[in-house]
């Protein structure tokens, strides 16, 4: 029997190539979809996978999808990914949401105990610690998307526990690896977006470029892999061919190696703990020649150290951190920041609101909802002043 699967924010970058994954296997059956307004893509992917439940966050999308596919139900609103995940009795979900919209569906399904593939670094970021304590309560797994916790995931498998020193991660630098700080006051959205090795969806790639991404990755290496943030590292590698490597105690170090395509890691996740073919160029170092590494310009680069501090604060801080960075790289996309207040957003947000004790996700909602407040406020006053 195939596996039966959700993926939420299938019109998406992730979603996408996941359903690509799924139309080249035997083992999976796709039973749900989601998206939050584009419709029209959703009845599409519904119809070519024969879906017969789709939700849409958007109440006016989901009312014209309504109208327009009378194959299937319809989900709509706030609710409807819930409704998705607990209807659907699927054996994993794929949470290719992007933001911290995707907590509520983890949750959802970690709490039901279904399997859960994560792209959504964000659910881990906000709320790493309740989240792994719900998915260890109830045996759900958490299998990771990020390529570079897929290479670590793969990389642990083997490693019993107290051997391993050092968790390295890799960063390709964006594509403003290099540059100086000056350098960087008048960057475009375009020149932003243009990321030298991967084809993301456009706040990852925005994050990316100023290396939240990676912080982000740090908190969430952290949660997944039970790591304290100073045995995690970030080596900046061009190439992005090692996607991650692991130190051991004897003085061994593996590393994870590939082009990059995100159909790998998908597939690993949705098939684990199975291997199934993917088609992807075999690596061929002669071809590559070499492979460089750099250290993190730091101060170029202010969120990755600004992500690290919140992780290490703990707390209600990296929630606040992530909600800040979402205000900010959205008004930094519709041109309404500059790319360096980015990182001054979400400096002045963690430093206007404190880290609190995270009692429950109640208490994550409400420090997710005043951090977006603050830095609205923030950058209306940038704005202003532009
Ligand atoms: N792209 C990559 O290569 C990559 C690699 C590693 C990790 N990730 C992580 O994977 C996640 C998705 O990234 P992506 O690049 O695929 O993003 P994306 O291309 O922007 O797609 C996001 C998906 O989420 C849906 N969505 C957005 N806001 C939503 C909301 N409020 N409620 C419900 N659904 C919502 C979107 O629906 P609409 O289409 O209707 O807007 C879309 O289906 C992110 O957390 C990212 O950090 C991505």
């Amino acid at each position: 029997m195939p596996r039966r699967l959700a993926i939420l924010g299938s019109t998406g970058s992730i979603g996408v190539q996941a359903l690509d994954v799924v139309s080249r296997s035997d083992e999976l059956q796709v039973v749900a979809l989601s998206a939050s307004d584009a419709w029209e893509t959703l009845v599409e992917q519904a119809s070519a996978h024969g879906v017969g439940r789709i939700a849409l966050a958007d109440e006016n999308a989901a009312a014209r999808a309504a109208e327009a596919w009378t194959d299937g139900e319809v989900l709509r609103g706030p609710e409807a990914l819930v409704e998705l995940i607990t209807g659907a009795q699927c054996d994993l979900v794929l949470n290719a949401i992007v933001g911290s919209a995707g907590l509520v569906p983890t949750v959802a399904a970690l709490g039901e105990g279904i399997d859960l593939a994560l792209a959504n670094k964000e659910s881990l970021v906000v709320g790493g610690e309740l989240v792994m304590q719900l998915a260890e309560a109830t045996g759900a797994a958490i299998i990771p998307v990020d390529s570079e916790h897929s290479a670590l995931h793969q990389l642990l498998a083997g490693e019993p526990p107290g051997t391993v020193d050092r968790l390295i991660v890799t960063a390709s630098g964006g594509p403003f690896r290099g540059r100086e700080r000056e350098q960087l006051h008048d960057v475009t959205v375009e020149e932003a977006l243009a990321h030298p090795t991967w084809r993301m969806g456009g706040k990852i790639t925005i994050d990316s470029a100023t290396l939240m991404n990676k912080g982000l990755e740090v908190i969430e290496a952290h949660h997944l892999f039970g790591m304290p943030y100073e045995r995690i590292d970030v080596v900046v590698h061009p190439q992005s061919i090692i996607h991650s490597l692991v130190a051991l105690c004897d003085g061994a170090t593996l590393a994870h190696l590939g082009y990059p395509d995100m159909r790998v890691p998908i597939s690993y996740a949705l098939h684990y703990p199975e291997r199934v073919d993917v088609p992807v160029r075999p690596l061929d170092l002669i071809e590559q020649g070499s492979l460089s590494f750099e250290p993190v310009d730091t101060r170029t680069f202010g969120c990755l150290a600004l992500a690290r501090a919140a992780g290490e604060a703990g707390g209600t801080a990296p929630c606040t951190l992530n909600a800040a960075n979402e205000v900010a790289v959205h008004a930094f996309l519709g041109g309404r920041i500059g790319f360096l207040e980015i990182a001054a957003v979400i400096e002045r947000t963690l430093e206007r609101q404190p880290a609190g004790r995270v009692h429950s996700f109640e208490s994550l909602a409400a420090a997710d909802a005043e951090a977006r407040a603050i830095a609205g406020e923030l950058v209306e006053a940038f704005a202003q002043n532009a």
